[in-house]
């Protein structure tokens, strides 16, 4: 069976947060009511966490994954908030693995505890990790995150390195007048660790977001920095089912470079992704609200059957592209269309 939608694309990818919890606060991130008004809006959008069981169970989380791995669905992308504060996160990434046509399971973590849990990690079936980390300055890091941490989580990735994951990606969400300054530092660790330094473009995301046109630097004009000062970037080819990032490399480098443009150049022709937020509702498309609540369905208890059919009839109707108005990144004072916060969502 496959799963496909009215625009004829095939969604193999699944990307699921299990919690909206995180021991960071990274303020374009956690983009929380900054006035008492706003402060009254309802809880899902407002409590710095949501209630416990408004989190999906390990159970319903693995029978969602299920009835996705039957329609087709071979990518699983574990997320949060920050997925390693989810208890029993093996357990479930073992389960995930055993699921036969499931052929790829990665995570998306903060690193704050990855010198704990990467082993246990790797032993229950993730091989590929990506690393949040906007900046190589401690002191930046604790600005930014609001934690401390940023040795914690170099350690992290060392450790990462060691224990042989592969590939290991360093997420960076590069915000001008904030890290753009690190532009060189952080495409130079390439030329000594064997890692995918992965720039991302800052999004409008959720109702409170920090983000403004002012603070949008575009792939493109990474790229131009990074040659300037560190020389030619060689393309470098990408499997079929690679997802967006373009992907470089300096001369000599042991690691390489990506840049994921959702704003300047954005990939939503070729999207072949779904999303399972921490409160289980079904996301077709980052920027849009239109969401499917399965938590509810499955509560109300749905039959398998019944399950199979509605993701089939919803995800046909995955929106064609992100709201025209924040495409280019240019304009100014626009609100974003996507209310939710990312920490629901998981990037
Ligand atoms: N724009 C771009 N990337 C973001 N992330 C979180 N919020 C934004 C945003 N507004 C990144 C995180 C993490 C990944 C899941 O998404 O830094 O690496």
């Amino acid at each position: 069976m496959t799963l496909s939608d009215d625009l004829g694309r095939n969604i193999t990818y699944l990307r699921v947060s299990v919690t909206d919890r995180c021991n960071l606060q990274c303020f374009y991130c956690s983009s929380h009511p900054q006035t008492p008004e706003q402060a009254t809006q309802d809880c899902a959008e407002t409590c710095r966490f949501l209630p416990q069981e408004e989190l999906l169970t390990d159970a319903e989380i693995l029978r969602v994954v299920e009835t996705f791995a039957k329609l087709g669905v071979q990518k699983i992308r574990l997320t949060g908030g920050e997925p390693l504060l989810r208890p029993n996160l093996s357990g479930i990434v073992q389960s995930i693995s055993q699921i036969p046509s499931i052929t790829d399971i990665s995570l998306t973590t903060n690193g704050i505890f990855l010198l704990e849990q990467a082993r246990g990690l790797k032993a229950a079936g993730i091989r590929r990790l990506n690393i949040s980390l906007d900046t190589l300055q401690p002191e930046r890091y604790r600005t930014i995150t609001g934690h401390d941490a940023f040795q914690r989580v170099w350690n992290g990735i060392l450790h990462c390195l060691e224990l042989s994951f592969s590939p290991v990606k360093l997420n960076v969400v590069m915000i001008k007048g904030v890290n753009d300054d690190e532009l060189i530092d952080l495409a130079a660790l390439t030329l000594k660790w064997p890692v995918q330094v992965r720039f991302i473009e800052f999004m409008p995301i959720g109702r409170y977001t920090s983000w403004n046109a002012s603070r949008h630097l575009s792939c493109e004009e990474m790229k131009h920095r990074i040659q300037q000062r560190l020389g030619p970037l060689t393309a470098v080819a990408q499997g079929r089912n690679a997802g967006p990032a373009e992907v470089y490399a300096l001369a000599n480098a042991l690691g390489n470079i990506g840049f994921i443009s959702p704003i300047s150049r954005h990939f939503c022709a070729t999207c072949n992704r779904v999303r399972l937020t921490a409160d289980g509702h079904i996301r077709l498309c980052l920027f849009s609200d239109n969401e499917l609540d399965l938590k509810a369905a499955m509560r109300n208890g749905i039959s398998d059957e019944e399950l199979t059919k509605l993701l089939q009839d919803t995800i046909r109707r995955k929106p064609a592209g992100l709201d025209k108005s924040i495409e280019g990144g240019t304009e100014t004072g626009k609100t974003p269309s996507c209310q939710r916060r990312m920490s629901t969502i998981g990037g």
